[in-house]
């Protein structure tokens, strides 16, 4: 059986998690698409860091292009974050036939459509799970799992790091800035986590969600946004002793042709099953006019959650592959009627 070659780039808190669950899992993995699933290279800023697993040092690279222009390379799976140069990376691997896998919301919010056009054109994979809500299986469930209906509203906690951080300072009293500290040490927190404090990485994982779950294209600009940087103690206090807990809301409303979505602290009243979502973990509730009220709960970030995700689409990619289709992106949003949003 020919080996599948994968070319990572990144192994910060969600490469980790990838490298530990493609070699613990090697068996099963491998059983499931029929081929050995071999991490060929890897790419990082810095190759002489002390690393928490124990990697081949041979097959790290600090240059992303020996990565994506190695023709041994079926699969990039992308866990380094950033926007525009990694969107050249990626762009080149697709011109370069192969497929894609990535955790990048910042990405995908911005420039998923330009990607997906891309892959469509050269017919490869590009999968996203683990861009929003870490562990919980979303993107699929929007794509496929509703694809029989018209959904209406979606609504959710979708930033670990803000919840850890209301949830540690309405249940401790903790302060702000110390559990914003330890959300990063636990690999929580964006690299500048001024995007989750300020909503900004809840409203680009609103926008992929509203895109999918609407079938139309919504832009950034279409989110409006405020975060939890200026929630205090004593709001949170306040709110408790009135029988609500502060969370940092995503809510995205359709009505017939108008989309409506934002990110901002909400007051949620105690029993309503948001209410109850505490630390990292996230929840996503999906209105559907044929399905009703449906909800999704678990880790929204942290490695082995994130990896999850992350490796269960390697593997969707190399089924396709081997059956020689392509598979989730068959929705393409960006051909989709674009809805009104509030701005228009
Ligand atoms: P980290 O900062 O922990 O890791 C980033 C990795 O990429 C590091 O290994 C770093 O190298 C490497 N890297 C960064 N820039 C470059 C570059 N220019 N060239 C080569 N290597 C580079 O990030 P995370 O693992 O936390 O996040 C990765 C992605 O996954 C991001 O897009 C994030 O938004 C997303 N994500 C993260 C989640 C989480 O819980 N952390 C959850 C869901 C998505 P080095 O190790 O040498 O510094
Ligand atoms: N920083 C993000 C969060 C990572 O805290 O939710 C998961 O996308």
């Amino acid at each position: 059986m020919k080996p599948v070659k994968v070319g990572l780039l990144g192994l910060g808190t969600v490469g980790t998690g990838v490298v530990r669950i493609v070699e613990g899992h090697q068996e099963d993995l491998s059983s499931q698409v029929g081929s050995p699933i071999i991490i060929e290279k890897i790419a990082v800023k810095n190759s002489d860091k002390t690393r928490s697993i124990n990697v081949d040092k041979s097959k790290l690279t600090e240059d992303p292009w020996d990565v994506i222009r190695d023709p041994e390379i079926d699969v990039i799976v992308e866990v380094m974050g950033g926007i525009e140069h990694t969107k050249a990376y990626i762009l080149e691997a697709l011109e370069r036939g192969k497929h894609i896998v990535t955790a990048n919301k910042d990405l995908m919010a911005l420039h998923g459509s330009e990607i997906l056009a891309k892959a469509q054109e050269k017919q490869c994979d590009v999968f996203y799970e683990a861009s929003v809500a870490g562990g919980i299986p979303i993107i699929r469930t929007l794509i496929e799992g509703f694809s029989s209906d018209r959904i209406l509203k979606i609504m959710g906690i979708v930033n670990g790091t803000t919840n850890f951080i209301l949830t540690k300072m309405s249940q401790e009293g903790a302060s702000y800035e110390a559990v914003l500290e330890e959300a990063q040490k636990l690999g929580y927190a964006e690299a500048d986590p001024t995007s989750d404090v300020e909503g900004l990485d809840a409203a680009r994982k609103m926008a992929i969600l509203g895109t999918l779950g609407f079938r139309t294209n919504v832009e950034l600009k279409d989110v409006s946004v405020r975060g939890i940087s200026q929630v205090s103690k004593e709001d949170i206090t306040y709110a408790k002793r009135l029988g609500y807990e502060m969370k940092l809301l995503g809510i995205a409303d359709r009505e017939d042709d108008h989309v409506s979505i934002s990110v901002q602290p909400t007051m949620v009243r105690k029993g309503h099953p948001i209410a109850s979502v505490n630390g990292v973990f996230n929840a996503v509730y999906v209105y559907g006019e044929a399905v009703g009220e449906t909800m999704f709960y678990g880790a929204g970030a942290g490695e082995m959650p994130t990896a999850t995700s992350v490796v269960a689409d390697l593997i969707a990619v190399i089924k396709n592959l081997k059956l020689g289709v392509n598979g989730l992106k068959a929705i393409v949003p960006y051909k989709q009627k674009k809805l009104k949003s509030d701005d228009q």
